[in-house]
């Protein structure tokens, strides 16, 4: 079929809007064109439109309609893939996670030798800010005089896998420290969240010294090892569960911009009473350049493995130095569709 100059210019211009991430526009320009003429291939562009919206059914069944006339569309399978590769796994990591007995979750180290049904898990996937909230916790708890640093913090909160002593010496209610995606016998749960761009950026830094050499970031996001899983595997296990009763999810980005407010949520979820000028001491006592003076002062439980700062930078949005147009479109096809679910982005067009 012969294309009018009008459509063929409608064309170009929807491709257009399309590079230049302009969505909505390419969108109702690709639905206009496809009301108007046979043109099925055009099915794909609308399909990029939507998925960069955030509207995966959408784009899903515009894709399988699109396969359903070019079967051999090679570029519309491997979206489609991919969209339902992200889609599905958050869906897996919500009943997998569930599913897993008790008997497993105590051979993977993530319960303590016992359990009291008043014990509170501070739970995180690695890198979103866990040794802060532990710092600011341990500084609420502590004694007057003690300085909390990251030995001390242990003592206070220490974490499930590792110390195991210190965990069966702690009074009630204790506050145990994890990493475990989600987990049906933690009944009492502070979920800390980071926004996951910024989570692989400090997880690259984190285990640069056992990466071989000259390790790129791009290749660090692609690998499939990461502990204990994928970043939205982990978050979407907790923050999509439907089985805990009694979690608070705090995000790393809220902390930074209200902690006193963030705190506050924190204690009214433990019940704890302090007053607020207590909170404030532990607020400045916990702040990234406290923090960062007693780790160069004081040291820290270095690992071998462990990175040469641990207080890196302590800032959010520090993605935008690391992702160029494929880390973006990687991290779109995994975990694009969860940062829209917790609203660190309205739709995939970043
Ligand atoms: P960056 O590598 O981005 O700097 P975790 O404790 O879960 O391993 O998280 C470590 C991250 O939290 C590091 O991020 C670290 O700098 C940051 N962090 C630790 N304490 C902080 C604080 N007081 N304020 C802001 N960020 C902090």
């Amino acid at each position: 079929m012969a294309l009018t100059p009008r459509t063929e210019r409608m064309i170009d211009r929807a491709v257009e809007l399309l590079n230049s991430n302009n969505n909505h526009e390419a969108l109702r320009l690709f639905d206009l064109v496809i009301a108007e003429s046979d043109l099925q291939g055009l099915e794909y562009g609308k399909a990029t439109a939507l998925a960069r919206l955030g509207n995966i059914d959408e784009a899903v069944i515009t894709l399988k309609k699109l396969l359903r006339l070019i079967p051999n569309h090679p570029k519309a399978q491997l979206f489609l893939v991919e969209l339902l590769a992200s889609e599905r796994s958050i869906q897996l990591a919500e009943k997998n996670y569930a599913r897993r007995s008790k008997e497993e979750n105590r051979q993977s180290q993530w319960l303590p030798s016992n359990l009291y049904p008043d014990d509170v898990f501070l739970v995180s996937y690695p890198k979103s800010g866990n040794t802060w909230v532990r710092f600011l916790l341990a500084n609420l708890l502590k004694k007057e005089d003690e300085e909390i640093d990251f030995f001390s913090v242990h003592q206070h909160i220490p974490e499930v896998g590792s110390h195991e002593q210190i965990i069966n010496s702690l009074t009630r209610p204790r506050i145990m420290k994890s990493h475990a995606p989600f987990i049906r016998e933690y009944t009492k749960v502070i979920y800390l969240v980071r926004d996951g761009r910024d989570v692989y950026v400090s997880y690259y830094y984190h285990r640069l010294k056992q990466l071989p050499k000259r390790f790129d970031f791009f290749s660090f996001l692609q690998r499939r090892d990461h502990y204990p899983c994928r970043w939205g595997e982990h978050v979407a296990s907790w923050t999509m569960s439907k089985d805990c009763s009694n979690l608070l999810v705090v995000k790393f980005e809220d902390l930074k911009s209200d902690c006193f407010k963030q705190m506050d949520r924190i204690l009214k979820f433990l019940n704890v009473n302090r007053p607020k000028h207590r909170i404030e001491k532990a607020i400045e006592a916990s702040s990234f350049e406290n923090m960062k003076r007693i780790e160069s002062e004081k040291g820290r439980l270095y690992k071998k493995e462990g990175p040469e700062v641990f207080m890196r930078k302590g800032i959010t949005g520090d993605w935008k130095n690391y992702y160029g147009t494929k880390e973006k479109d990687y991290y779109k096809s995994f975990e694009g569709q969860l940062l829209i679910k917790l609203k660190y982005e309205k739709d995939n067009n970043w």
